[in-house]
């Protein structure tokens, strides 16, 4: 699980643009800026969400070199504090990124900055295989406020083929009656049933085998709907 600051860092940092210098060549600035309160913020989710898998937490960040992370690492050990339940622990981004490759199987929760948060998470979901097998959520500040969809986009390659994996889909609502409404019974009957499905061999093109048979879209749906009626 990698849970995303999604409102701050350098997407929003200011300044921020392209500038004309008087020699006639450019200058391009972005900032990367957190305050305490959003840094606790998403701390908060982040041991929340431990606290509902394994108890332990990753926090993410370039304390070695980026100030403002410096600032997060701080900030997340202080919060950490009010969570002894679950285990903190910390790891600069290039050795996360090389280590998800390395041994994925070491990690559960990770937390970080909203660019670092940005790539690891497309790299941790071409670890499942496909991005169209991961779910992901949004959370709101308010309790129980968030908004659930799959981790990839449009996909407008293959529009209309009828060849998309749903699966990151269905189990975005998974993630929805876990995480707002905390009906873990209803979300794990969703992910026992993709779950069963993948186990029967069912796969889309994406996460097929060369050569293996391969169900389409709306195939792989209703397989997992009769699953979960069953
Ligand atoms: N969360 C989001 O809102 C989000 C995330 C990524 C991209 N986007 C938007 O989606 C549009 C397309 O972006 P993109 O092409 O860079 O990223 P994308 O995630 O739509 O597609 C990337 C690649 O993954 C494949 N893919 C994506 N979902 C798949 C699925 N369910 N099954 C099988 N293959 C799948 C696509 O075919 C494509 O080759 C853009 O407008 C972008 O801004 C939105």
């Amino acid at each position: 699980m990698v849970i995303r600051e999604l409102t701050g860092g350098l997407y929003f940092g200011t300044p921020k643009g392209v500038e004309k210098l008087p020699d006639g060549t450019e200058r391009g600035v972005n900032t990367m800026v957190y305050t305490t309160p959003e840094i606790e913020r998403i701390a908060r989710v982040g041991f929340e969400v431990a606290r509902k898998r394994r108890k332990k937490l990753l926090s993410v960040d370039k304390a070695n070199v980026l100030e403002t992370t410096e600032l997060w690492r701080k900030v997340v050990t202080r919060v950490g504090k009010d969570y002894p339940d679950v285990e903190l622990t910390h790891m600069y981004v290039d050795n996360c990124s090389m280590q998800l490759v390395r041994n994925p199987r070491q990690f559960d929760c990770i937390v970080t900055e909203n660019t670092f948060g940005d790539i690891l998470s497309d790299e941790a979901a071409m670890l499942t295989g496909s991005i169209g097998m991961l779910p992901s959520a949004s959370l709101g500040s308010a309790k129980n406020r968030a908004m659930y969809e799959p981790i990839h986009g449009s996909a407008p390659d293959i529009a209309g083929k009828g060849i998309a994996n749903p699966i990151a889909t269905i189990l975005s609502i998974a993630m929805m009656f876990k995480y707002s409404f905390d009906m873990e019974d209803a979300a794990m009957e969703i992910e026992n049933a993709v779950e069963k499905v993948l186990n029967r061999g069912l796969r889309t093109a994406d996460i097929a085998e060369p050569k293996a048979k391969k169900v389409s879209c709306s195939e792989m749906g209703e397989a997992v709907l009769k699953e979960l009626e069953r």
